[in-house]
């Protein structure tokens, strides 16, 4: 069995983007710069959205030439101004984001869905044509369920990941479980659904779960029992939710996905310890004690 993993790093985008304490620059190279020291590779580091919708990642422009070398990093961008703001500092990879509901599409981005795809099909042709070796993420927020508006029909989910694929040409897709509602058998459900009948490549579906209740692990395992999905998003330490989905807390930490992928035989390539410590800066500039397990356990055996 083909036992390697990509992990997708997005404690530096959605980890932070929900905090209202600002965070200054320096302190987020450092959680970088730790990171990449830790062995991730594939880093969200930032996005280009509109200030006032995100003020904690309005820095992303001065962000972006700091970002040290080691790592693979990608942002966000939701519409035309954003690929400008992008292009001018040479990004390279970017995720356009719509969702499964469409009211959380519309507190997200103020746009329907159908909008929203109309919006990145252009965005992503220009992309294309200014970065031909460029590469594009699209996510799939709401997944399983919306803040707003219920449980989601994984028919309609379907709908919008092929949407993303077809319609808009994303390399690889993510499915946000935005709120951390999901259970395995939802997820087998939804990952048979995209086995079937999803137009993009198989093998470049994410997963992006929430351990808002616990059940973020529990979904991995789901997920990889089908063989063909190998790409998982975390946060280190936990971190970050999204602030247009109310009760969206903490992404899956890294660190369990880490420990749990490690355990289960899959080479991550990251330093547990040295993951451990990259979040604490700024969870003491957040007054905050490490919570996520995995995390907490191994800073426990480094200090014995
Ligand atoms: P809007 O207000 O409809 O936009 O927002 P607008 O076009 O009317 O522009 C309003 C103002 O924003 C204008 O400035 C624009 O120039 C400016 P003003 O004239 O008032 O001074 N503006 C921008 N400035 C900088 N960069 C831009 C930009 N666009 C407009 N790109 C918009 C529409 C899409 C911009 C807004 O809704 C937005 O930025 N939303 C982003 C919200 C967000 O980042 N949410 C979190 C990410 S999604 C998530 O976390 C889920 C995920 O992690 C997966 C999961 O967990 O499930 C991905
Ligand atoms: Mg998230």
């Amino acid at each position: 069995m083909d036992r390697e993993i990509r992990i997708v790093e997005v404690g530096p985008r959605d980890g932070l983007q929900n905090e209202p304490t600002p965070i200054p620059i320096d302190l987020k190279t450092d959680f970088i710069e730790r990171l990449v020291a830790s062995g991730l590779v594939h880093i969200e580091a930032t996005s280009f959205v509109s200030p006032k919708w995100v003020p904690q990642l309005s820095d992303s422009a001065e962000l972006w030439p700091r970002l040290p070398d080691g790592g693979v990093y990608s942002a966000l961008v939701p519409n035309a101004k954003g690929l400008e703001r992008a292009l001018e500092l040479g990004v390279e990879r970017i995720a356009v984001f719509t969702a499964a509901s469409e009211e959380f599409t519309q507190k997200n981005i103020n746009m329907s869905i159908g909008e929203s795809i109309t919006t990145f099909r252009q965005v992503v042709a220009d992309f294309r044509v200014a970065v031909p070796r460029g590469w594009v993420r699209g996510y799939v927020s709401a997944a399983f369920e919306c803040p707003f508006s219920g449980r989601v029909d994984p028919e309609k989910t379907l709908e919008v990941c092929n949407l993303l694929a077809s319609e808009v040409g994303v390399d690889e897709l993510s499915i946000g479980d935005t709120i951390g509602v999901a259970t395995p058998s939802e997820v087998g459900n939804l990952a048979g659904l995209l086995v079937n009948d999803y137009a993009g490549e198989i093998g470049h579906v994410a997963w992006h779960f929430h351990d808002t209740r616990g059940t973020a692990i529990a979904n991995v395992a789901a997920a990889l029992e089908w063989d063909v999905f190998r790409i998982f998003d975390s946060s280190a330490g936990g971190l970050g939710g999204c602030p247009y989905a109310p009760g969206a807390g903490g992404n899956l930490a890294t660190e369990d996905l880490v420990y749990f992928l490690e355990r289960e035989g899959y080479a991550t390539g990251v330093d547990l310890e040295t993951l451990a410590r990259a979040s604490l800066p700024v969870l003491e500039l957040l007054g905050r004690q490490p919570a996520a397990k995995a995390q907490v356990a191994a800073l426990a055996l480094a200090s014995r």
